[in-house]
């Protein structure tokens, strides 16, 4: 039976979704980047929604937007709890706002009844997961673990800007970024709340799932180098187009991949220089993101797919060049915590079901900070990186009574062992 507070929180959840879908850089369609205009926008929303909920608010330095609701033992350890307000291009709006929306209504809920917990309770919107402005990903909660490089600031986005430039206009200090780092001694753990991203708990009409770990995955740059030249002069066989070497690789990542069990890879940019109808392509770089839950394999399937490019290329007379972009590990959620998630599922009335993680999230990051547990909600038909991206208002009622309910697990655990 799910309390009143709840229902009506899971409609505030899906209003204030909608809201924060309307502050986009283009008019048709959700695109949110990281230090955009719409993004600070967001920000003040969600500073007024955290202040309404009694949390303390700041920004740290890379641009992560942080609430606490705060214990009164200003000694004590935080608990956090996150997900990103990034977007992918014309991106679907559940994508990140959910696990922050969520458990801010659960917090909400906490401040409303006075109720005190024997931890901080921290909720961190990461400022950047997609990576769509500087082509990587986890850039936000990596500074929150200390592992953000020094390098990453000098990444440009696509109008020249840096990353550096970026987050200074956005009021942060890129020279500060090291101190904000959490140290893991003061932290107790993260939840994730995320929409699933695929079809599974649709098809086991679940509500809600337990993740149990995240797949591995690496994106490499790839440039296809060969010779620009007149469309209407050049013969065929004098050609070095490089479009063409790249065209050849994209079809042979769809069959080496389509021969591996549980392997996914995609190549979802192509950038063609000069980029004119009338002129053969004389430099493509494209991208490519390969995904298993197995790590040797992900990296065998990586190192054939780098040495089909460099045969396309030598029997194309083209010049191959590639950079890893990023690269993390298959990431297991921690057992202690998944299990308070179960109890928290059953304990809201549903059987509890485990599943893995084909995306990437913020929590994989965060893994490197402190044990991680993951809540997936399920979406419509497995749609997600895109408009039609859906959950019901049911669905979100549930995870909020099973975040309530994991918080309450939470606190009287720390309760008695601390
Ligand atoms: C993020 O959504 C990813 O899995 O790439
Ligand atoms: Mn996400
Ligand atoms: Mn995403």
């Amino acid at each position: 039976m799910i309390a009143t507070w709840i229902d009506q929180a899971a409609h505030v959840l899906m209003s204030r979704i909608d809201t924060l879908a309307t502050l986009s850089e283009e008019p048709d369609g959700l695109t949110r980047s990281a230090y955009s205009p719409p993004m600070r926008h967001v920000h003040d929303l969600l500073t007024a929604w955290m202040h309404y909920a009694g949390m303390h608010v700041w920004r740290d330095n890379v641009g992560n937007l942080i609430g606490r609701y705060p214990s009164r033992n200003p000694q004590a350890r935080a608990f956090l709890f996150g997900s990103h307000l990034d977007t992918v291009r014309n991106a679907g709006k559940y994508d990140g706002p959910l696990g922050v929306l969520g458990p801010l209504l659960c917090i909400e809920q906490l401040h409303h009844q006075g109720v005190e917990l024997p931890f901080h309770l921290d909720l961190i919107a990461f400022i950047d997961e997609e990576g769509l402005r500087f082509h990587t990903a986890y850039l936000g909660s990596q500074a929150v673990t200390g592992h953000f490089k020094r390098e990453y600031l000098n990444l440009v986005d696509d109008d020249g800007i840096t990353l550096a430039e970026a987050i200074r206009e956005f009021g942060g200090d890129p020279a500060a970024i090291a101190l904000d780092r959490r140290e893991p001694a003061d932290v107790l753990g993260y939840c994730e709340v995320h929409i699933e991203q695929g079809p599974v708990l649709e098809a086991k009409n679940l509500p809600v799932g337990v993740v149990t770990s995240i797949a591995g995955q690496t994106r490499i740059a790839l440039t296809f180098g060969g010779m620009a030249g007149h469309a209407g002069t050049v013969p065929m066989q004098m050609r070095r187009d490089a479009l063409c070497g790249a065209a050849e690789f994209v079809l042979a990542v769809e069959a080496y991949t389509r021969q591996s069990p549980d392997m996914v890879a995609t190549v979802g940019k192509l950038q063609t220089e000069p980029g004119v109808s009338n002129v053969i392509p004389g430099s493509v770089t494209l991208s490519l993101d390969v995904r298993h839950h197995d790590n040797d394999q992900r990296q065998v399937v990586c190192q054939l797919l780098l040495e089909r490019a460099q045969h396309i290329c030598t029997t194309r007379r083209l010049k191959l060049d590639w950079t890893v972009v990023h690269q993390n590990p298959a990431t297991p959620c921690t057992l202690a915590l998944s299990h308070l998630l179960e109890r928290a599922v059953s304990e809201a009335g549903y059987r509890p079901h485990f599943l893995p993680s084909g995306a990437g999230h913020d929590a994989v990051a965060m893994a490197q900070l402190t044990g991680i547990a993951m809540l997936f909600v399920r979406c419509k038909d497995g749609i997600s990186h895109h408009p039609d991206e859906s959950v019901t208002v049911e669905d979100v009622s549930v995870a909020l009574d099973v975040v309530d309910r994991f918080i309450g697990l939470l606190a009287n655990h720390y309760r008695t062992h601390e």
